[in-house]
């Protein structure tokens, strides 16, 4: 019975389902498919020095980590590692193995600090403090039984507003990366995130294969776009929100909710039947906009960072 840490190889087809399949046990919250985990690794940033890490037990894929450096926030040195093993094959060493294969990448790469989210359970918890992780923010996994839901009912927008679908941006997608970019930098995180690399953001973002773009909603204020709700699928039965924001200029007015209502409809129309979002615990505008959709939180996840050196 020995584990084993290797870089996952984005050929080998087995890999890449086992590393989603550990994914999706351990964070059920969150949509992860194979697709998905191998577009992280062909458009990861050179500059995010992204290695996916898995750990096996006797041949078998037990346990995942996402190690790089967040190379788009304006702070140089953070790095990141997410770790999460199998539920039924914790406590065979796989956790720590993966902890400091991590961080020894992440050393090498030049990284000062170190952050990793922790799910709020005492086990994890004390895991994370052993290896010299200390607790900071918090954010919360909410779900929404979208097939049984009370959404509120559809509204007319007021004058001057309508709602479009990111597929209309499908030829110029410039003014969804303006507003993206402008949402994110406000949203709170203990990691400043900017984007300004728009053929990166192209690749990563826009061309996400879970992103929706027929379901990705778009609010125009006088023929702009100045809210937006963006949908991830599994093209079965699930939907999670990968960003909702609005432009600072128009904020407080019901257009982040007026976009998030509108892609949650359709998405029921087109049968996904369960709903997930993610919010730090901070964010009580985007909580309460969640919260009055009906979501509810299912899980909670603590970010802890590490100082090296
Ligand atoms: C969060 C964000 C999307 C809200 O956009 P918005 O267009 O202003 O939101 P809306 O006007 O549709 O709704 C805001 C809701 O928050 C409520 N709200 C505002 N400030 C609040 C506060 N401090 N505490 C609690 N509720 C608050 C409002 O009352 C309103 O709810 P109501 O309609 O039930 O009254 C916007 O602030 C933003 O882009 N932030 C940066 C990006 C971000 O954090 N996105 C979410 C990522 S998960």
């Amino acid at each position: 019975m020995t584990v084993i840490v290797r870089d996952l190889r984005p050929e080998a087809r087995a890999d890449v389902e086992a590393f989603a399949r550990v994914r999706h046990l351990a964070l059920p919250y969150m949509v992860s498919t194979p697709d998905s985990v191998a577009h992280a690794i062909a458009q990861a940033h050179p500059d995010a020095h992204y290695r996916p890490l898995v750990a096996e037990l006797d041949g078998e894929i037990i346990g995942t980590a996402q190690v790089g450096i967040a190379h788009d926030s304006p702070e140089p040195g953070q790095g990141y590692l997410n770790v999460y093993v199998h539920p039924q094959r914790t406590r065979h060493g796989a956790g720590s193995l993966l902890v400091r294969v991590a961080e020894e990448h992440l050393a090498a790469q030049g990284a000062t600090k170190l952050f990793t989210w922790v799910l709020d359970e005492p086990a994890n918890r004390s895991f994370a403090e052993r290896h010299g992780y200390r607790p900071s923010r918090s954010a919360h996994f909410l779900r929404l039984d979208l097939a049984n839901s009370t959404l509120p009912p559809l509204q007319t927008p007021p004058p001057g507003v309508e709602l479009r679908t990111a597929a209309d941006y499908a030829d110029d997608p410039r003014p969804m990366f303006a507003l993206d970019a402008e949402a994110t930098a406000d949203e709170p995180s203990d990691i400043a995130v900017e984007f300004t690399d728009y053929e990166a953001w192209i690749a990563e973002t826009w061309k996400h294969p879970l992103l929706d773009l027929e379901l990705t909603s778009v609010v125009l204020v006088d023929g702009r776009p100045a809210a937006f709700s963006a949908a991830y699928t599994d093209g079965a039965t699930r939907y999670a929100s990968a960003m909702t924001g609005t432009a600072r200029a128009f904020r407080g007015r019901g257009l982040a909710k007026l976009a998030k209502n509108d892609s949650l409809h359709r998405a029921r129309a087109a049968g996904y039947t369960e709903a997930f979002t993610g919010n730090d615990a901070g964010n009580d505008p985007m909580l309460a906009i969640n919260k009055s959709f009906g979501y509810e939180i299912c899980a909670t996840e603590v970010r802890h960072a590490r100082q090296l050196g």
